[in-house]
């Protein structure tokens, strides 16, 4: 075992340290670590020995040895100098901790043009920190949808912005402060030192909840400014035809609603593609309909806590493990649709740093939000959140109302009533609008593939990673086949790309496509045979330079069936770069059976 420690290794999971160890061990399977600061995300850093476990895909949850692994670490309190060793994400489970603010560090925003670009976001400190209380409220306040609010919300709304955005630059309440919020979470001012692990919101289970607190927080400051602590913010409701352009009251210049850094082209009338790379003139029709599949395939489709609220990510491992489906798209799509083209980091929708510059922002994440809901409304039994203590217990600070820096858990965001809030009903068009297959009749991968053979536009690709600068076909084998119902409804069957790197500051998006036919390029997701899509809002330049190393999981029985292509040994996946040609790889795609 020949290895090294990266960085000093420190761990924060005792929150003191009379707990000492006379000895250290010499069993390669323990890990040593040194108590340095009490609960910071930074400081969850453990290092164990990788090589001992004999598997390089040690799954956290399977791995036999986690627990007693954690019961070591306890034991071992402050002990500290091993050597030969290195990180082994797995080796401690711990929830992600709130950020050290004395920690902060200014975010970068970067681009490949422009260069990159410092950005003091970090939040005023504070003596004291709250533990979040559920509040008391005498009835729950409902966010309306944004196209139909009445002129007496609107003045009361508007009239909380102008407050909120005259309140002077170190009020933590302040409109600037707030955005600040975003850009320090996503741009990497929190690392705690660790530039290699940097804390990140997205790409994981921490997004929902995450944004889910922020808007609380939000719109409970704009409530108080206005005396009205019934006050509820507005949803986008992009989700429904009559919601897909920007809401009219965002687009008043006059209005503290307006932001002015945003797409001209994008303005309404116009519908948001909620498939959005580059500009596609669809019809209002057709690009209703793919809106709607779009949303069918991601809230319908995606059954089970880690498709649809995104992957594990625990205190010291590295971030962004994979999105969940609503965070991939419409929601990324969205911020890039809004985002200005003319400005150099894309801002304001278009770059996390500067996204809660627009007031818009808060009203498509309380769309999001509210698809959070819908989601665990839906008929289905793996339509729960998770249950991890990982992800209940990992937390964010974040100021109140009265100034207050609170501390806030996932645990704290699973109801939106505690949280005294809910959603105006409105109709849910998507759910009738199931993808159906391009082409009647059974396209099989293996057909396709000797297809593809012969045809020289694309070629059939088995050696990764794929740099994707082209259409690109993989042939990926499926363990099982013909599954029976129960088997089905037990296991998801999923289509797994592993290690997709890029760098974080560029635009990225690519559709992936199963089953489809040969000799044209895929049309678009009102096609069984789209299977998703993955896409990056242009953010930070990692100070490490360590790059962007997410995957994507794609469920596919549903489609499989549609294809009637159950029995088939292979599947052919078919990858459509849209935006950032060649600064995208693929490690590995592979199929997999998740039950959860
Ligand atoms: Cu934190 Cu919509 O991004």
């Amino acid at each position: 075992m020949a290895s090294t420690v990266n960085s000093p290794p420190t761990t924060g999971i005792l929150p003191n340290s009379s707990l000492q160890t006379p000895f250290l061990p010499k069993t390669s399977q323990l890990s040593i670590f040194k108590k340095k600061k009490p609960f910071t995300f930074a400081s969850r850093k453990v290092v164990s020995c990788k090589a001992s476990n004999g598997s390089q895909n040690n799954e956290h949850s399977s791995s036999p040895n986690r627990f007693d692994r954690r019961d070591v670490l306890l034991g071992l309190g402050s002990v500290y100098g091993a050597t030969n060793l290195v990180m082994d994400p797995f080796a401690l489970a711990a929830p992600v901790s709130s950020p050290d603010l004395d920690l902060c560090e200014k975010a970068t925003v970067a681009s490949k043009s422009a260069g990159t670009m410092k950005v003091a976001c970090c939040p005023p400190k504070s003596a004291k920190i709250i533990d979040f209380k559920p509040p008391k409220f005498s009835k729950i306040r409902y966010r309306p949808a944004a196209q139909s609010v009445d002129p007496e919300y609107l003045d009361k709304f508007t009239k909380a912005m102008e407050l909120m955005k005259a309140l002077p630059m170190d009020d933590p309440r302040s409109f600037m402060q707030q955005a600040n919020v975003h850009c320090a979470y996503c741009n990497g001012a929190y690392d705690n030192g660790d530039p290699s692990h940097e804390l990140q919101v997205h790409f994981s289970w921490l997004f929902f909840p995450f944004h889910r607190l922020y808007l609380y927080f939000y719109e409970r400051i704009l409530g108080n400014l206005i005396g009205d602590p019934n006050f509820a913010m507005p949803f986008w409701n992009w989700d429904a035809p009559r919601g897909m352009p920007i809401p009219e009251i965002y687009v008043d210049p006059n209005s503290p609603l307006y932001d002015e850094k945003r797409n001209v082209d994008h303005q309404p009338p116009k519908l948001a593609d909620l498939d959005y790379s580059v500009e596609e003139d669809l019809s209002k029709r057709d690009q209703i309909k793919s809106n709607l599949s779009v949303m069918y395939r991601q809230m319908v489709t995606n059954k089970t806590a880690t498709l649809f609220l995104g992957k594990p990510y625990r205190a010291g491992e590295k971030s962004s493990p994979g999105a969940g489906s609503i965070e991939q798209s419409p929601h990324t799509d969205i911020h890039k649709w809004v985002g200005d083209q003319r400005e150099t980091y894309k801002e304001d929708m278009g770059n996390f740093y500067s996204a809660g510059r627009d007031p818009l922002f808060y009203a498509h994440h309380c769309n999001v939000d509210r698809m959070w809901n819908i989601w665990k409304s839906l008929p289905g039994k793996k339509r729960r959140d998770f249950t991890d203590t990982d992800w209940l217990d990992s937390s964010f600070l974040f100021y109140d109302e009265n100034a207050n820096l609170v501390r806030a858990k996932v645990r704290d965001a699973l109801d939106t009533k505690t949280l005294g809030y809910d959603y105006q009903k409105v109709n849910i068009p998507w759910l009738k609008n199931k993808p159906t297959p391009r082409r009647p009749g059974k396209a099989s991968a293996k057909g396709q593939a000797k297809a593809a053979e012969t045809n020289n536009t694309t070629v059939i690709r088995n050696v990764f990673p794929i740099v994707l600068d082209k259409l690109v076909r993989v042939e990926v084998p499926r363990p099982k086949k013909s599954r029976t119902k129960l088997e089905k409804e037990d296991e998801e069957e999923v289509l797994v790309l592993q290690n997709i790197q890029l760098d974080r500051d560029v635009g990225v998006k690519f559709n992936v496509y199963i089953n489809d036919e040969d000799d044209e390029t895929p049309t678009g997701p009102e096609d069984s045979e789209f299977a998703g899509s993955f896409s990056n809002i242009p953010h930070n330049q990692n100070k490490a330079g360590v790059k962007l190393d997410t995957s994507l999981t794609l469920p596919i029985s549903d489609l499989l069936e549609d294809l009637d292509v159950e029995g088939d040994d292979n599947i052919l996946v078919t990858l459509v770069p849209k935006e950032g040609k060649g600064l995208v790889s693929i490690g590995n795609i592979k199929i997999e059976y998740i039950r959860e």
